[in-house]
C-alpha cells in the first residue's frame, strides 16, 4: 500500500502499538508511530527511519517502493534511535548511501553506530538537488537534542521536521490532518511536547523564528500525523505551548494517603467553581502518570498543589510531581498550595519552598489543617480558592 504525500513522495511510517513506555517511561495507551519518508526524484532520498523494534516489514515496504532502484540518500534530521534504529540495515543494503547531517549528527552516528563513513555533511542552509525535489536543511538545534534538525522540501513546500510537531498516538487508518479528529490526538500531541520537548521551549522558539516567512504546505513530523490541510494549526499550538500561553482553568494535583488532603481538593475546587472557574480538573498524583499531569498543567494557567505530610516532607509522589515540574519547567502559572498533617506538617512547607523557587505566582497564602477540613478552616480555603479564581478569570 503506497501512501501519497505528494508527487514523488511517499509516508513509510510504522505504528507501534507493542511498547508500553517510550523511553522505558512515558506511558503508551494509543502506542505511538516512527514516521520515515521517502521520495523518489533522479535521486532517492530517505528522510529518517524508524525504532528498530517495529520495523518488521519497513524494509520490505522501502524495497518495494524503490522498484529495484538504490536509495542514494538517507537524511538524518534526528539521531534518537526510535529513528535512527534502521541505519545499520539500510547501509548493509545500500553500501553506496550517502548519509546527510550536521556535524554534531555525526558524532552521534559514531557513538551509536561507529559509523564514520558515507558521511554527507550538511550546514545550516545548504541544499541536496535531486531532481525536481531539493532539499534545504535548517539547523534547529536542541528541539529535543543538541542535533535537531529540520529538512524542507522547496518545490512542494514540505518541512520534515523531525520530533517538532509530533505525537504520541499511532495512525489508525488517519495518516493526514483531514483524516483524523483532531481532538483525539490534541491531548496526546500536548502531553508529548510538555514531557519531551517543552523543557527546551527557547529553542522552540528559535526554531519558530527561523521558519517564519517560509512557506510550508506540509508538516512531516517523526511521530503522528501529516498536517497538509492546515499546517498552521499545529505551528500555532507550538507557538502558544512554546511561550507558556494557557487556558483559563486550574489543575488541582493532590496526594494524599488518607484522604483528608482529598477532601480539601474537592472543597477548593467545589469553591472556585463557584466563583466562574469552568475548567477545573482534579488529579490523585498516585494513580495518574505525572506524563498526564504535566501536559494538563501545561494547558492551564492555575495550579494547586495538595499533600499530606510524609516523613516531614510532602507525600513521595507530590514530591516526584514537584521535581518532574523543576526539571520540564512550564512556567506562567498561579499555584496555590494546600495540605494536611497531624503534627508539624512538612508537605505544605516544602511544597511551597520549591513554588517560590520557581517563576510561579502564589496569588494567596498556603492553607494546611490538622487532620480533617473542619469548619474553622474555611475561611482560608475560601481566600484560596477566591484568589485562585480571581487571579485565573482576570
Ligand atoms: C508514614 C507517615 C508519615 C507522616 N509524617 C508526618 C509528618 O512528618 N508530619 C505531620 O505533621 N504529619 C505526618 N503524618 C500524618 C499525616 O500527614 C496526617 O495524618 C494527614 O492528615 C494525612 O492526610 P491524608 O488523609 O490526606 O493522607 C504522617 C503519616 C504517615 C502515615
Ligand atoms: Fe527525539
Ligand atoms: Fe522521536
Amino acid at each position: 500500500m503506497k501512501i501519497r504525500i505528494t508527487d514523488g513522495v511517499h509516508w513509510l511510517g510504522v505504528n507501534d502499538r507493542r511498547k508500553h513506555l517510550f523511553e522505558n517511561m512515558w506511558p503508551l495507551p494509543q502506542g505511538i508511530t516512527y514516521n520515515s519518508y521517502l521520495i523518489t526524484d533522479e535521486q532517492t532520498a530517505l528522510i529518517d527511519t524508524v525504532d528498530f523494534s517495529a520495523a518488521a516489514n519497513y524494509i520490505e515496504r522501502l524495497t518495494a517502493h524503490l522498484q529495484g532502484r538504490k536509495l542514494d540518500y538517507l537524511v538524518i534530521n534526528h539521531m534518537e534511535p526510535d529513528h535512527a534504529g534502521m541505519i545499520g540495515i539500510l547501509l548493509r543494503l545500500y553500501p553506496e548511501l550517502k548519509i546527510a547531517g550536521n556535524k554534531k549528527t555525526f558524532k552521534l552516528l559514531q557513538n551509536f553506530f561507529g559509523i564514520t563513513a558515507n558521511l554527507h555533511e550538511v550546514a545550516d542552509g545548504d541544499t541536496i538537488n535531486l531532481g525536481r525535489h531539493t532539499l534545504k536543511f535548517i539547523l534547529t538545534p536542541w528541539v529535543h537534542w543538541p542535533e535537531t534538525m529540520m529538512t524542507y522540501e522547496t518545490t512542494h513546500q514540505i518541512l520534515f521536521s523531525g520530533d517538532a510537531f509530533g505525537s504520541f498516538g499511532t495512525l489508525d487508518g488517519g495518516i493526514f490532518d483531514d483524516e483524523i479528529n483532531f481532538q483525539y490526538y490534541e491531548s496526546e500531541m500536548r502531553r508529548y511536547y510538555s514531557n519531551i520537548v517543552g523543557q527546551y521551549s527557547n529553542m522552540v522558539q528559535k526554531a519558530l523564528a527561523k521558519l517564519h516567512g517560509t512557506p510550508v504546505r506540509v508538516i512531516c513530523a517523526t511521530h503522528g500525523p501529516v498536517w497538509r490541510s492546515e499546517p498552521s494549526k499545529i505551528i500555532d499550538l507550538y507557538e502558544r505551548w512554546s511561550k507558556h500561553e494557557a487556558n483559563p482553568g486550574v489543575v488541582v494535583a493532590f496526594a494524599s494517603m488518607y484522604g483528608h488532603t482529598e477532601q480539601l481538593a474537592d472543597y477548593l475546587a467545589r469553591r472556585m467553581a463557584e466563583r466562574g472557574v469552568r475548567d477545573i480538573r482534579i488529579f490523585d498524583v498516585s494513580k495518574t502518570h505525572l506524563s498526564f499531569l504535566i501536559s494538563e498543567i501545561w494547558n492551564y494557567s492555575g495550579l494547586l498543589l495538595g499533600s499530606c505530610a510524609y516523613n516531614g516532607n510532602a507525600h513521595p509522589m507530590m514530591e516526584q510531581l514537584c521535581e518532574a515540574m523543576s526539571h520540564i519547567g512550564p512556567k506562567n502559572k498561579q499555584v496555590g498550595v494546600f495540605g494536611s498533617c497531624s503534627w508539624s506538617g512538612g508537605g505544605v512547607k516544602n511544597i511551597k519552598a520549591f513554588v517560590d523557587a520557581s517563576e510561579f505566582i502564589c496569588p494567596a497564602d498556603p492553607v494546611e489543617v490538622l487532620g480533617t477540613l473542619a469548619a474553622d478552616h474555611y475561611a482560608a480555603c475560601d481566600a484560596l480558592a477566591s484568589a485562585m479564581a480571581t487571579a485565573i478569570l482576570s
